[in-house]
C-alpha cells in the first residue's frame, strides 16, 4: 500500500516512523517533508496548500491512503477535492475543519450544545469589545476568530493589553482576514491537557492524555511557542476525568457536528483544561497536535493503517497502548519564537539513544550539511516504564550534544 503524508513538521516525521512499522504498507510519501524524514520516505516538493497539485500526485501514484498533518489543507478543502476523486483521505472536510478554522464557530457550537467551555462573547466591532473588556475586567483572552498559527491567542493580564489586542486584530488588521472577528473569553485556571479522538461521524475512540508545554522557557515562562515539549501519558489525568471527558466533551461534540450537517472524519483534538468547576475545553483542532503526536504514536501499539480503515468502516479499532510513559524534549532555534534564523548548521548528533529522534525544521544546504530551516528543529523522544526515567533519558541524551550554541530546549518536560 503507498500512503502520502502532508506536511514537513516533528508530527509528520512521527507518522512516517508509526507507518513504516506497518506490515502493509510499501511506499510512504510525503510532501514536502524535511531532511530528517527524507531519510525515511520519499519526499515530493509539492506545498501542503497545493491541492490540485497533490491531487494529480495521489492519482497518478494510486495512493491509497493521504494523512493530512497540517490544518490549512484541511481549512482548504482537500479532504472534499480528494472525496470527489474517490481518493481515501483521512481528516475532516472543510465545513468540519471549522471546528479549528473558527473559533467563532466553534465555542458558539460548545454554547449551543452544552459543551463545557470558557464563557465568551465575539465582536467585529472595536469599540464595543474593549467596552466588553471593561465590563469583564482582566485577566481575559482574546484570540482571533481564524486561523493565525498560533499566534493569535493573548492571555492578557491588563485590560490595556487586552484592549491593545482587540486594536492590533480588528483595527490594524495584524492578522488579516483571520483576525477580522474576535473572541473574548473569560481567563480560565488549571491544568491544562490534550486529548486526541479518533472520529468518523457519531463515534468516537480517545487515544492517551499528552500535556503539551506551551511556554518557551522553564517554569512556563516567556512567549508562547507551537510547543516545547511534551510528555504522555498524563498522572494527572484519571480514568474518571477521561470518561468524563469522552462522554461530556468529544461524543456530544460529535454528534453536534452531525447534527449541524458537518459530519466529523479524522483525529479530532481537544485542548483542555482542569477547572475548580470541572473540565473544560480550551479549543478544539481538527488534526494531531504538534508536538504530542511525538509522545502518543510511539506508545500506540496498532498499526495506523488498521486503525484508520477500521474507523472509516465505522468499526471499533480497539486501541492498546503500550505500558509506561513518553517524554519528548524539542530543540528550538535560539530567537524562536520571535526570530528563527535558518540555514545554522546542527549539532551532530551521538548515535547512542534509548529513544528516538524526530526532525522538525530541517533541510540541506548546498554542501549536504543538515541545517536549521524554522524555529523548531527536532525531538529527543523516549519511553520508558515511568515519566522520570523517560525524562532524564531525553536529557541525558540532550547534555552529551555539543555545539548547541544557537539552540536550547526546556530542561524541565516531564519533570515533576
Ligand atoms: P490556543 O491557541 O487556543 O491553544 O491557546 C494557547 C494557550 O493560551 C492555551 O494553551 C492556554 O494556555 C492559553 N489559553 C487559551 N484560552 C484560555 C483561557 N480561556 N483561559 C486561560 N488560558 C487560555
Ligand atoms: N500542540 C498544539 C497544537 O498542535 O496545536
Amino acid at each position: 500500500m503507498k500512503v502520502l503524508v502532508i506536511g514537513c513538521g516533528g508530527r509528520e516525521h512521527m507518522l512516517v516512523k508509526k507507518l513504516n512499522q506497518s506490515a502493509r504498507v510499501t511506499e510512504v510519501f510525503v510532501a514536502p517533508g524535511n531532511a530528517g524524514i527524507r531519510a525515511e520516505a520519499t519526499c515530493i516538493n509539492i506545498a501542503i496548500d497545493a491541492i490540485d497539485e497533490l491531487l494529480r500526485f495521489a492519482k497518478k501514484e494510486a495512493i491509497e491512503w493521504t494523512i493530512v498533518g497540517p490544518e490549512i489543507p484541511l481549512a482548504n478543502g482537500i479532504v472534499d477535492q480528494f472525496r470527489a476523486a474517490d481518493l481515501n483521505i483521512f481528516g475532516p472536510t472543510k465545513a468540519a475543519a471549522l471546528i479549528e478554522s473558527s473559533k467563532d464557530f466553534s465555542k458558539t457550537l460548545m454554547k449551543k450544545y452544552h459543551i463545557p467551555t470558557a464563557r465568551f462573547q465575539t465582536f467585529t466591532d472595536s469599540n464595543q469589545a474593549k467596552l466588553y473588556i471593561k465590563e469583564q475586567g482582566a485577566p481575559i483572552v482574546v484570540k482571533a476568530d481564524g486561523l493565525a498559527e498560533g499566534k493569535g491567542v493573548v492571555v492578557a493580564m491588563t485590560e490595556q493589553e487586552a484592549c491593545e489586542a482587540v486594536e492590533q486584530m480588528l483595527e490594524s488588521n495584524c492578522f488579516g482576514a483571520a483576525g477580522a472577528q474576535v473572541v473574548i473569553e473569560e481567563f480560565l485556571i488549571g491544568e491544562e491537557f490534550s486529548l486526541f479522538a479518533f472520529v468518523e461521524g457519531e463515534a468516537v475512540y480517545p487515544m492517551i492524555p499528552a500535556r503539551d508545554y506551551k511556554r518557551a522557557f522553564d517554569g512556563d515562562q516567556g512567549p508562547n511557542t507551537g510547543g516545547m515539549g511534551a510528555y504522555s501519558s498524563v498522572p494527572d489525568v484519571s480514568e474518571a476525568d477521561l470518561e468524563f471527558t469522552t462522554e461530556t466533551i468529544l461524543k456530544p461534540v460529535a454528534r453536534a457536528m452531525v447534527a449541524e450537517g458537518r459530519p466529523y472524519t479524522g483525529v479530532l483534538y481537544a485542548g483542555l483544561i482542569q477547572t475548580v468547576s470541572g473540565i473544560k475545553v480550551i479549543e478544539f483542532n481538527a488534526r494531531f497536535g504538534d508536538p504530542e503526536t511525538q509522545v502518543v504514536l510511539p506508545l500506540l501499539e496498532n498499526d495506523l493503517i488498521d486503525v484508520i480503515e477500521a474507523v472509516n468502516a465505522g468499526v471499533d479499532p480497539k486501541l492498546t497502548w503500550r505500558d509506561g510513559y513518553a517524554v519528548g524534549v524539542v530543540v528550538a532555534s535560539s530567537g524562536y519564537p520571535k526570530v528563527c534564523q535558518k540555514g545554522v548548521v546542527l549539532p551532530k548528533l551521538p548515535e547512542t539513544i534509548d529513544g528516538y529522534l524526530i526532525q522538525a525544521g530541517t533541510t540541506f544546504d548546498d554542501q549536504q550539511h543538515l541545517v536549521s530551516n524554522g524555529g523548531r528543529i527536532f525531538l529527543v523522544g523516549s519511553v520508558q516504564k515511568t515519566l522520570a526515567e523517560a525524562s532524564e533519558e531525553v536529557y541525558r541524551y540532550l547534555r552529551n550534544i555539543d555545539q548547541m550554541d544557537n539552540f536550547y530546549y526546556r530542561t524541565d518536560i516531564g519533570v515533576i
